[in-house]
């Protein structure tokens, strides 16, 4: 990989988490793209930071974003931006969101920055290279139970008029895990559980942006990760299931509803 890839990537995410660390509580105007599904001012500002970083070193890269359309390359290169991930928390003043800049070659995903301003975390993953905190290699937790584990998990934004909401799921996972955090930035999530501070996530309808740079973390920190019946993951796809591998069967068994309704009131 390109050392000047990874410069521009951290350099993004940083510039653009220090406009959003330092607006918090200032979000300026508030748009609504569906009944619960708001964009600010500063998502459009830190999305034009991130472009105009990675248009400067890379001007022939294509570029998928959240707010605004495709800008179409020809060649290999893509970069999937997130600019502010968590819009409704960082509306609201409520401390937890991030960047996420993902870049990507044919297709695939070679590298993934998710920066936490407000705690100045970066999780990086290279494809191959394992995945970091700041400057420490992190890894998947080691909890073997479900009714032991901690999981994450968010809602879409058609929840009032879709019966596909997860609430059922969420009953499900309740009644079965340790405790659940709607904490409300999924790529912070993801890269939580890469860092062992979530055994598993599940999600649906999340989008690219949401999920292209934390997926790779994931894989990288030696997580698994799927769609809801346990085959292969796309950034693309409808549905995301991450864990530390070791609760994988068993959050896929309360996703397909096998199981035994008295199993929740077991332990
Ligand atoms: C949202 C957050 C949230 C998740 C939503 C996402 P946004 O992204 O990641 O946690 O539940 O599905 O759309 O709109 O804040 O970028
Ligand atoms: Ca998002
Ligand atoms: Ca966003």
């Amino acid at each position: 990989m390109e050392k000047e890839i990874i410069e521009t990537a951290v350099k993004a995410a940083g510039r653009a988490g220090a406009l959003l660390k330092d607006n918090l509580g200032r979000a300026g105007k508030i748009e609504y793209k569906g009944a619960v599904n708001i964009v600010t001012e500063l998502d459009r500002k830190s999305e034009d930071l991130i472009i105009e970083t990675i248009l400067k070193a890379f001007p022939g890269h294509g570029i998928l974003t959240e707010e605004r359309e495709e800008l179409k390359k020809p060649g290999p290169f893509r970069w999937i931006i997130d600019p502010l991930d968590g819009t409704t928390n960082y509306a609201h003043g409520f401390p937890f969101f991030c960047v996420s800049i993902a870049f990507e070659e044919a297709g695939v995903i070679r590298f993934g920055a998710v920066y936490d301003p407000m705690l100045d975390e970066l999780f990086t993953a290279e494809a191959g290279k394992g995945a970091y905190l700041n400057d420490r290699l992190i890894h998947v937790s080691d909890v073997e139970d479900l009714s032991r584990s901690l999981l994450a998990t968010g809602f879409p934004y058609d929840l009032r008029t879709s019966k596909e909401n997860n609430l059922d799921h969420f009953a499900d996972f309740t009644l079965r895990a340790q405790a659940i955090r709607r904490a409300g930035s999924a790529a912070l999530d993801l890269c939580y559980l890469a860092s062992g501070r979530f055994d598993g996530f599940w999600e649906m309808k999340l989008k690219p942006w949401d999920v292209a740079a934390a997926s790779l973390i994931v894989k990288e920190a030696g997580g698994a990760i799927s769609d809801f019946k346990g085959a292969e993951f796309s950034i693309h796809g409808n549905e995301c299931l991450a864990s530390n591998g070791l609760i994988h069967a068993e959050m896929l068994r309360v996703l397909s509803k096998k199981i035994d309704k008295k199993t929740a009131f077991a332990r």
